[in-house]
């Protein structure tokens, strides 16, 4: 007989996805010149279908975000029909009985702000808290929860560079990452004051931390246990502890485990990898979880998931990360909810999109979408709250 393993009351059941990589006709972020995702799943046409499919497969919450240049696609014009377009969405979960939770910025920019310097130009803070003041005075009465940035580290160290067209050389780039982490620090918490200086409602804003199971590749190994702790604190806490007093919840994505070499260097077993080779370690959700706990506040899974076209592993991968889950939950940590990455396969940024994250497989010919004998499954965990863990 399996373990019974059952969630908290009112827990959160969801998915997640992101505007560009699922939504289709965008064309003047800074993404669409270099790595243009075109109809992506359409699904800013058939969002209606895809509420439906969320309701259909038991998740009573949903993560997307907002392409901020579609809302504001030149400085200071807001375009009333996108507006529309995103509270049409909004208010279709919202009847649909599905809790909200909204990214402001999830890895894109409009093009001008781009051309501005982006996150790195100083004046990015004025910009994004203008964008994020307009929707949520716009959507305040349907969204949640508000996660202001997806993975800052992320977007600081990858994405801001791989998008520069200049050839500034590798170190001045890496310098200004550390200014675009500065500027997402003070923009966050600014958007912080701001919802909650004129919010009548308990307007939850969070921040979705990319954060990585680090441990010692030598547990015998001062150096290598040395590096660890510099690897947990530069890249799991130090944002956090930056706007710590600025947070209502934790969102984590995790993905990623690493056995580290001092300094830096890390080399995993990669006993089972998804399709694209990434390491699938679900022990390491527990432990990501409890060095959260310091925070004291409610903790959102917003991202966890895997590349795996034939769903093969995703019943078991997602299963065994909830069995974690679970373990952290049993010891005190308060998680809150869980965000399967992904809804529906979609646009894997510099990858395209061959690799398949989707509970939900779609047909990139005619966006006809079929739901994977894994997404029945979750649909299962949805619905009981839990799961027979074997
Ligand atoms: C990220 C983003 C998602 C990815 C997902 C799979 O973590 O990079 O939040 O947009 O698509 O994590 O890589």
């Amino acid at each position: 007989m399996g373990q019974i393993i059952k969630f908290p009351e009112n827990f959160l059941w969801g998915s997640a996805t992101s505007a560009y990589q699922v939504e289709g006709g965008i064309e003047n972020n800074d993404w669409t010149e270099i790595y243009p995702a075109g109809r992506a799943c359409d699904q800013y046409h058939l969002y209606e279908k895809d509420c439906e499919l969320i309701q259909e497969l038991n998740q009573n919450s949903h993560r997307f975000s907002l392409e901020w240049s579609r809302v504001e696609p030149e400085e200071g014009r807001f375009d009333e029909k996108e507006i529309n377009h995103y509270r049409d969405v909004l208010q279709v979960l919202k009847l649909r009985g599905i809790e909200t939770m909204v990214t402001l910025h999830h890895f894109t920019l409009p093009i001008w702000l781009a051309e501005k310097g982006g996150f790195a130009n100083k004046k990015s803070i004025f910009y994004f808290s203008r964008f994020a003041e307009k929707v949520f005075v716009e959507y305040k009465d349907l969204v949640d929860f508000w996660i202001t940035i997806n993975e800052p580290l992320i977007y600081a160290f990858w994405a801001f560079p791989l998008l520069k067209k200049t050839s500034i050389k590798r170190l001045l780039l890496i310098a200004s990452s550390f200014k675009v982490i500065h500027n997402q620090i003070a923009s966050h918490k600014k958007i912080y004051e701001i919802f909650h200086r004129n919010s009548n409602n308990a307007a939850k804003v969070g921040i979705a931390k990319n954060n990585t199971y680090f441990e010692p590749f030598n547990n015998k190994s001062l150096l290598d246990k040395i590096g660890v702790e510099a690897c947990r604190f530069f890249w799991n806490r130090y944002f956090l502890n930056r706007i710590k007093n600025h947070l209502d919840f934790i969102g984590l994505n995790y993905y990623f485990h690493r056995k580290v070499r001092f300094p830096f260097s890390t080399e995993n077993e990669n006993k089972a990898v998804s399709d694209i080779g990434w390491e699938i370690f679900p022990e390491g959700i527990y432990h990501t979880l409890t060095e959260l706990q310091r925070y004291q506040l409610p903790i959102y899974v917003t991202e966890n998931g895997l590349a795996d076209a034939e769903d093969r592993l995703r019943k078991d991968f997602t299963r065994d990360h909830l069995f974690w889950i679970h373990r952290a939950i049993g010891e005190g940590v308060d998680v809150r909810g869980y965000f399967y990455w992904s809804f529906i396969d979609n646009f894997e940024w510099e990858k395209g999109f061959g690799p398949r994250f989707g509970l939900i497989a779609v047909d990139y010919g005619n966006m006809d979408r079929k739901i994977r004998p894994s997404g029945y499954d979750y649909a299962e965990i949805c619905k009981d709250n839990g799961f027979i863990f074997d």
